[in-house]
């Protein structure tokens, strides 16, 4: 078991995990990991390197040359790469979104930001979201959540946001890697928010805790 308690939130891509996840460790004053941001973060670096995402081995290399840290700030893990702190705009961009699922299927990388995570524990209790949290990083958490929505809500939701991004093209590329996949994990409290607000999601997950 982790040294603090560790909070699992998986899901596809905008389904609302982060919004849930964020508000939810709000709420019980623990810290919110994005580890979405993590891998974003490498993309960001590895499209820096002027490397093509596709290819594997080259992504591989470029990694390993990357510095990430994720100092803690106002509750949640902010994301460093090489000293330069990342902003919103940053890890979100269209070229970051096009690459993430293909630099994150990279087992080295994988490997690596895995690691990370688990050592974050020791910091303090956690709410932590992303695709394998419940599955492969804390697979011994007793508190595993899914955050689920139809395709067409996530991919509402995500346009709402005003970002272009191929969420389905995304989630099959996630879905379908060998290592660690997107999976609803064993023991995981699945909750499908497509017709729930934000607050009514949160609430939720809170009436699974008590
Ligand atoms: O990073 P470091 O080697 O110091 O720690 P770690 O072995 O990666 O584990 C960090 C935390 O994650 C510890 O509290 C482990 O108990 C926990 N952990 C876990 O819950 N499940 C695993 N499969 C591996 C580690
Ligand atoms: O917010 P959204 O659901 O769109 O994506 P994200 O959580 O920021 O994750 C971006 C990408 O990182 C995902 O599409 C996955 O390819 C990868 N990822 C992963 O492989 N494992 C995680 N634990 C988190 C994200
Ligand atoms: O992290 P993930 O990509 O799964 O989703 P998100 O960024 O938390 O949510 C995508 C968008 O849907 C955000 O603008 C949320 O405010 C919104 N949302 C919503 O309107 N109702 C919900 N029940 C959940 C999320």
């Amino acid at each position: 078991m982790p040294a603090h308690s560790v909070i699992t939130i998986d899901g596809p891509a905008a389904s609302g995990k982060s919004s849930v996840a964020r508000i939810l460790a709000q709420r019980l004053g623990y810290t919110y990991v994005n580890t979405g941001n993590m891998y974003r973060a490498m993309t960001w670096a590895v499209l820096e390197t002027g490397v093509d995402p596709a290819d594997a081995d080259a992504v591989q290399k470029a990694a390993a040359g990357v510095a990430l840290e994720s100092p803690v700030s106002e509750g949640q893990t902010q994301v460093c790469v090489n000293g330069r702190l990342l902003t919103v705009e940053d890890l979100n961009s269209d070229p970051v979104n096009r690459g993430v699922s293909l630099v994150a299927r990279v087992p080295e990388v994988r490997a690596r930001l895995v690691a990370d995570q688990r050592a974050l524990a020791a910091i303090g209790p956690l709410v932590m979201e992303g695709r394998d949290i419940g599955s492969v990083v804390f697979p011994e958490s007793p508190l595993k959540f899914y955050i689920d929505a139809s395709e067409e809500v996530r991919a509402a939701r995500r346009r709402a946001q005003g970002h272009a991004d191929q969420v389905a093209e995304r989630d099959r590329l996630d879905s379908t890697r060998k290592t660690s996949p997107l999976v609803i994990p064993e023991g995981a409290v699945v909750i499908d928010n497509s017709h729930l607000t934000l607050e009514g999601a949160v609430d939720a997950v809170m009436a699974h805790l008590k």
